[in-house]
């Protein structure tokens, strides 16, 4: 049976571990691992994307897969193609997986007939279930565990998918999630920000979903910095044994001042090169492979 993943909250808390125990192993024991048989891969990217789409390719070409990296602009979709159609195009010309990002949320239901794996790479302002694990990742490296762990969750809330599945995550693992930043931007309880910053285990500052907003910003970005982002002197509140995460692209001195991005506590290039340790996991998972 094909394995998709496409919200993190249809993971059992086993299958989380099971996950992040591959992640792990790719990064020790099987750096080498490779499909018995060479896949092919189709990355369809409907909307920007760095991080996602390129540690999926390095993911690809690591496992040995042969890729092929979609683009929209000069596809039939310019002539009208709906998602079902391009997909299984796809499945019908012979690819074994594909990974896809989609400014509709939840678009994955439109496709739930198509027979070959389907990796969620983010829907609108749904999920991503990728990022969520390599940020789990990251928080298990420093704790070993995430009963009881605080994170703080800080920005442009009602437009991420990022604080949407880390806290559903956060809820299977026994951890704990608060959210802070501007109101309008709130589908939940807020929490002061200098608040979250002393009680934190684990803090992520979100960029703002400017492409997501009906109206514009009416802060400057000097001032969204100093009464939401992560300044050096709030840095000064955080426990010494705190993390900062961001799952990025990063706007620097908005979310966060530009010298605490690679900061001693900063664990942001970091999640990324962990996003391609558990994309590979995310992949053997799909084709249900042992090591
Ligand atoms: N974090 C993340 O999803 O980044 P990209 O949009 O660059 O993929």
């Amino acid at each position: 049976m094909k394995q998709d993943l496409l919200k993190i909250s249809d993971l059992s808390k086993e299958e989380i571990f099971g996950i992040l125990q591959d992640a792990i192993a790719f990064s020790s024991h099987q750096k080498d691992w490779q499909f018995p048989q060479r896949k092919l891969i189709a990355n369809l990217f409907f909307e920007p994307s760095t991080r996602t789409h390129y540690s999926f390719a390095s993911a690809e070409h690591q496992l040995n897969c042969r890729v092929e990296n979609f683009s929209a602009q000069g596809s039939s979709v310019e002539k009208g193609e709906s998602l079902y159609d391009t997909v299984k195009t796809f499945e019908s010309i012979g690819f074994d997986a594909v990974v896809i990002r989609h400014r509709q949320d939840e678009y994955f239901k439109e496709l739930a007939d198509i027979q070959i794996p389907i990796i969620n790479a983010g829907d609108g302002k749904g999920n991503h279930p990728t990022q969520c694990l390599l940020d789990l990742l990251t928080i298990y490296q420093e704790f070993q565990t995430f009963e009881g762990i605080k994170l703080a969750v800080i920005g442009d809330i009602k437009h991420s998918r990022v604080a949407h599945s880390i806290q559903e995550a956060m809820n299977i693992l026994g951890g704990k999630t608060r959210f802070g930043g501007p109101k309008e931007w709130m589908d939940t309880n807020a929490y002061e920000i200098d608040d979250l910053i002393s009680w934190a285990d684990a803090i992520m500052m979100l960029r703002i979903q400017h492409e997501r907003h009906e109206s514009t910003m009416n802060l400057s970005k000097e001032d969204y910095l100093i009464q939401y982002g992560l300044t050096k002197k709030r840095k000064e509140k955080m426990n010494k044994h705190a993390i900062i995460l961001h799952p990025a692209p990063i706007n620097r001195n908005v979310e966060i001042d530009t010298d605490l991005v690679e900061c001693d506590q900063s664990r942001i290039f970091k999640q990324m090169r962990n996003g391609v340790l558990v994309r590979k996991a995310v992949l053997k998972r799909a084709f249900q492979y042992e090591f």
